[in-house]
């Protein structure tokens, strides 16, 4: 199977894994990216089962609008059920690397706010150790290289996305050879550097549960207590 088909399969095996336990006023989070999409197209057909959704970026927002799914402001939802979003890499954790498609600040804010995130992805995103994905740093424009000096100082390598200006108005930073051996830890510390809008570590609060696309079906993979 291609890639874009293992992204299909899981996209639907997250549309059977969550839409049967929607209620009418439920409110779904919803991510970012080319699997996430895949997910939203097939979610119009199924539009009349839930109110609606809170979008992780604008892309998605106006996707699920064509789709015929309302919209929410965060702020005016007390809590989502569930976040269905991809990723650019995960671990046997279920901890992430995200933000390939610069949207992950708002993914964070949208996942933490879920009683459950389902993460699809399919299996070219899975790894023994994150980070051979360069990680994603958003920053606030005037601080990137004070921000790229203190990476340095981390072991990072970090090169600016060129051309990108996120949907909060800032920049993304793509760090290469980080040693990601103790994710959580790497995470808050990245976090901590003044500039730094967030990183696209989901170690704190990683997935729920990974739907994991594979040539011989999807793997349903729940977080290790
Ligand atoms: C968006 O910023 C990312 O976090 C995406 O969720 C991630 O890049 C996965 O994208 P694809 O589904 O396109 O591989």
């Amino acid at each position: 199977m291609t890639q874009d088909e293992l992204k299909k399969q899981v996209a639907k095996a997250a549309i059977d894994y969550v839409v049967p336990k929607l209620s009418a006023q439920e409110i779904l989070g919803i991510g970012t990216g080319s699997t996430a999409n895949y997910f939203i197209d097939m979610l119009a057909e199924h539009k009349t089962r839930f109110r609606g959704a809170v979008a992780s970026s604008d892309a998605s927002a106006t996707r699920l609008e064509a789709a015929g799914v309302p919209i929410f402001d965060l702020n005016s939802v007390d809590s989502l059920g569930f976040y269905v979003d991809g990723a650019d890499e995960t671990d046997a954790q279920l901890n992430l690397i995200k933000g390939g498609g610069a949207a992950h600040t708002r993914e964070k804010i949208v996942a933490s706010c879920a009683k459950q995130f389902v993460c699809i992805a399919d299996d070219s995103k899975w790894v023994t150790q994150l980070g051979k994905f360069p990680l994603p740093v958003e920053v606030i424009p005037m601080a990137r290289e004070a921000v790229v000096r203190q990476l340095g100082d981390l072991g990072g390598d970090a090169v600016l996305r060129d051309g990108v200006v996120t949907d909060n108005g800032c920049e993304i930073l793509d760090v290469h050879a980080l040693d990601i051996r103790d994710p959580v830890a790497l995470e808050a510390e990245i976090d901590h550097i003044a500039g730094v809008v967030s990183n696209g570590l989901f170690a704190r609060k990683p997935a729920d549960v990974l739907l994991l696309g594979t040539s011989d079906g999807v793997r349903i993979i729940y977080r290790p207590l």
